[in-house]
């Protein structure tokens, strides 16, 4: 018998604690950071739609999946799988699934770490005033300098990582829990407080044009799968962290109905980070197309020309931090549990190796904004671009679509009907409907859609 949560280890005792850890998990980076240069990118509304299609019709249904085999395996991504094929008596072979979901949790939080780290820098620069009155051009100019010295982005990087690894050094009951408890209700005062401020100073009816009116023949294939990759980042699926959660969970959560409850809540944090900052981007004429630096430009400069923008120029980038923070943990959860299940490695120990190797990958992204800025690995992509468009856009609907195979169409439905035995039989039905048909087919269309349509 494996060492897991079935012999005692650490479940958490309540509900609440799991579904704040998941939605801990699911808001970060990918709601402030990644999901407003998206948006700014690919032209609004049309992504807006394709996400929440995406996120509703196939995140959810996902998540619900890796919940249950997590719940019903009670282990890391690979041991819990092994326990479902073992019970549903397929191959082991699909523990590699477990493997390649946690090695994407790996590859993505590399370059995580990277941003969460501007985002600290950030924090700092808003409080010292040095935008104050800047011009969209100093806080361009600003930004560019940052991102030129290896050294300081190595420095923000590394800080980051260390709070991750004292927080999930703690562990998952612990550090997680807490975290959560903490994150979560903090996230969302500050936020509200944004919100209000941004209605207050901004352009808040060109924000709702620009984000929720829709010309159909602004929908593209390439915006469609960004968007899908963007569904699966932003809920936290196909990287292992719901398996691992789901092994935390109590006895007898109705886990369809707490995923549907993460997920609008995700969606309720992305939406109102979009009404808190496409406001003030439109009223100060800036390019909501400029990229990753979204954030990190039109942010600081409109904060700095507004009254008071100081104050929430500072409590915007240390909500980003916080919010990243419980991301980050949750994303490297899968691997620390794979070597701690594994190799028997103490937690201490597991936590310092993944966080070894996630720092040295990001050596990767933070060159790429420098050094290796022209150096080009594919097309027209350097490192972080590349390493964003196979994590999000390939591996993620890679991992999703053969978890939709392998509990769709593999485990026996006696068992996930247990699993979700706290909801109604109609719920079960749709949701299994959507997993063994509507995702896989969607994945791969969109998938090659996307692809071809490049
Ligand atoms: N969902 C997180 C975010 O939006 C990122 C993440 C991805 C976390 C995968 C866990 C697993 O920032």
């Amino acid at each position: 018998m494996p060492l897991n949560a079935r012999n005692g280890f650490g479940a958490w005792k309540s509900r609440t604690t799991f579904v704040l850890a998941l939605s801990s998990s699911a808001v970060g980076l990918g709601n402030l950071w990644r999901f407003s240069y998206l948006t700014g990118e690919y032209g609004g509304a049309p992504f807006v739609i394709s996400y929440l299609l995406c996120l509703f019709l196939i995140a959810v249904p996902l998540l619900i999946a890796e919940v249950v085999i997590g719940t019903h395996g009670r282990g890391s991504p690979t041991i819990a799988i092994r326990w479902a094929t073992d019970r549903s008596l397929l191959s082991r072979n699909w523990m590699v699934l477990g493997l390649l979901a946690s090695f994407t949790g790996l590859l993505i939080l590399s370059y995580y770490a990277v941003v969460a780290g501007w985002g600290l820098a950030y924090a700092g620069f808003m409080a010292s005033g040095v935008f104050s009155s800047a011009s969209a051009l100093t806080v361009g100019a600003h930004f560019d300098q940052f991102l030129a010295s290896p050294r300081v982005l190595i420095y923000w990087q590394s800080l980051f990582l260390l709070m991750v690894v004292a927080t999930a050094v703690m562990g998952v009951r612990r550090g997680l829990g807490l975290m959560a408890w903490v994150a979560v209700p903090a996230l969302m005062v500050l936020l509200g407080v944004l919100v209000v401020f941004a209605v207050e100073n901004g352009d808040v009816q060109a924000a709702q044009a620009f984000l929720f009116s829709v010309k159909l023949m602004d929908f593209s294939a390439k915006s469609m799968l960004v968007a899908l990759g963007h569904a699966f980042f932003t809920l936290g699926v196909g990287v292992g962290v719901a398996i691992t959660f789901g092994a935390y969970a109590p006895q007898r959560i109705p886990i369809g109905r707490s995923v549907i409850a993460v997920a609008l809540f995700d969606t309720l944090i992305s939406l109102a980070v979009g009404l808190a900052i496409f406001p003030i981007i439109f009223a100060n004429n800036t390019e909501p197309s400029m990229g990753p630096g979204l954030l990190f430009v039109s942010v600081p400069y409109a904060f700095g020309n507004i009254l008071q923008g100081e104050l929430f120029g500072t409590l915007f980038f240390v909500l980003v931090v916080v919010a990243a923070l419980g991301s980050a943990v949750a994303l490297m959860e899968p691997c620390v549990r794979l070597l701690m299940q594994h190799w028997r490695m103490p937690r201490l120990f597991a936590v310092l190796l993944v966080a070894g190797v996630v720092w040295l990958l990001g050596l990767g992204t933070v060159l790429s904004f420098n050094v290796w800025h022209r150096e080009l690995w594919f097309g027209n992509w350097n490192f972080f671009a590349l390493l964003d468009a196979i994590t999000a856009d390939f591996l993620l609907p890679l991992v999703s679509l053969l978890t939709a195979i392998f509990v769709g169409w593999r485990m026996r439905v006696e068992i996930l009907r247990v699993e979700l035995y706290r909801e109604a039989g109609l719920f079960f039905s749709l949701w299994r409907f959507l997993l063994r048909f509507i995702v896989p087919a969607a994945i791969v269309l969109i998938f090659v859609a996307g692809v071809l349509g490049n």
